[in-house]
């Protein structure tokens, strides 16, 4: 497992050849594609399965390797490649997603029609999510200890970058056209308002008994037990607001807390905690 620079921002060598990145920046997007971008561990897994059952409620299937598999653009899957190349000849709507920081993004999209949704989660329950899935994972550097973990996130010494200059980098486009901020907290709270709201964006609103369906199917419970025992337990965890609570010591927190304040004061943009 090794990690490179590119922009400033590093990536692991396994899953993201440098190449990807390069393909990425040229990657023609088209004007029914649904992209979806976030930082690593805010619920990623979990958004792309909402618009997958939203699309389903239509009869729009997509390829069965894709369903179960990490499937972010800049990633090469063994077996299958660089996903990049791959998803040029995927059938429409796309569902793409990716965790790559905003300059990285498809030169094209943001001129395009194309539906972005952002993906957010408070801070300290992403590093809490991060730390346990490094551990989980061969390809990624396994953290010596928490409090390293802790000041290595706060550092911004994380792959794909920083938190805040992450979440900032998207936060700045809030304005576009086609863009829909949703936080991970809002979901666990009232899932089927936020399934709602994402169905509407996208264009297919749904019936209320479809609404239900899909946030039915979609809940920690129904996915985790989907997924158990598959490749892609991986995706899956906790799920909950707050697990924090049980990892930060009193002075991680404040420090997280400063940050926090330093960095979105005066953005509009805040996290719930609990
Ligand atoms: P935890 O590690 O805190 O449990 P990503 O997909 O971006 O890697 O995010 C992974 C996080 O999303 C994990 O958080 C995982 O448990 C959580 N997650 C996945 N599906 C979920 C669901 N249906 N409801 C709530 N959380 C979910």
């Amino acid at each position: 497992m090794t990690y490179y620079k590119e922009r400033g921002i590093s990536f692991p060598d396994t899953f993201v050849p440098r190449s990807n990145l390069e393909h990425m920046k040229t990657f023609d997007i088209r004007d029914d594609d649904i992209m979806i971008m976030s930082y690593p561990k805010t619920g990623t897994w979990w958004i792309y399965q909402v618009v997958k059952q939203i699309l389903a409620s239509e009869g729009i299937q997509d390829e069965k390797y894709l369903s179960n598999l990490p499937n972010h653009l800049e990633f090469t899957v063994p077996g299958i490649g660089a996903l990049v190349e791959l998803f040029k000849t995927a059938p429409s709507p796309r569902v793409l997603t990716t965790h790559v920081p905003v300059e990285f993004l498809p030169s094209g999209l943001l001129g395009s029609k194309a539906k972005i949704i952002v993906m957010m989660r408070n801070p300290k329950d992403t590093a809490v999510s991060t730390f346990h899935f490094y551990q989980k994972v061969p390809e990624m550097k396994t953290p010596e200890s928490w409090d390293s973990f802790v000041e290595e996130f706060l550092a911004g010494d994380c792959p794909w970058g920083p938190f805040y200059d992450h979440v900032l980098g998207f936060w700045k486009l809030k304005d576009h056209h086609n863009i829909l901020f949703l936080k991970y907290e809002d979901m666990k709270k009232d899932l089927p308002a936020e399934v709602r709201k994402l169905s509407s964006f996208l264009g297919r609103p749904l019936t209320e008994e479809a609404v239900q369906a899909v946030a039915s199917a979609t809940q920690f419970d129904s996915m985790n037990k989907t997924l158990v025992g598959q490749k892609i337990d991986l995706q899956t965890r906790k799920g909950v607001i707050g697990d924090w609570k049980n990892h930060f010591s009193d002075e991680q927190s404040r420090a997280f807390d400063d940050q926090y304040r330093d960095r979105l004061s005066n953005t509009g943009l805040e996290f719930e905690f609990e």
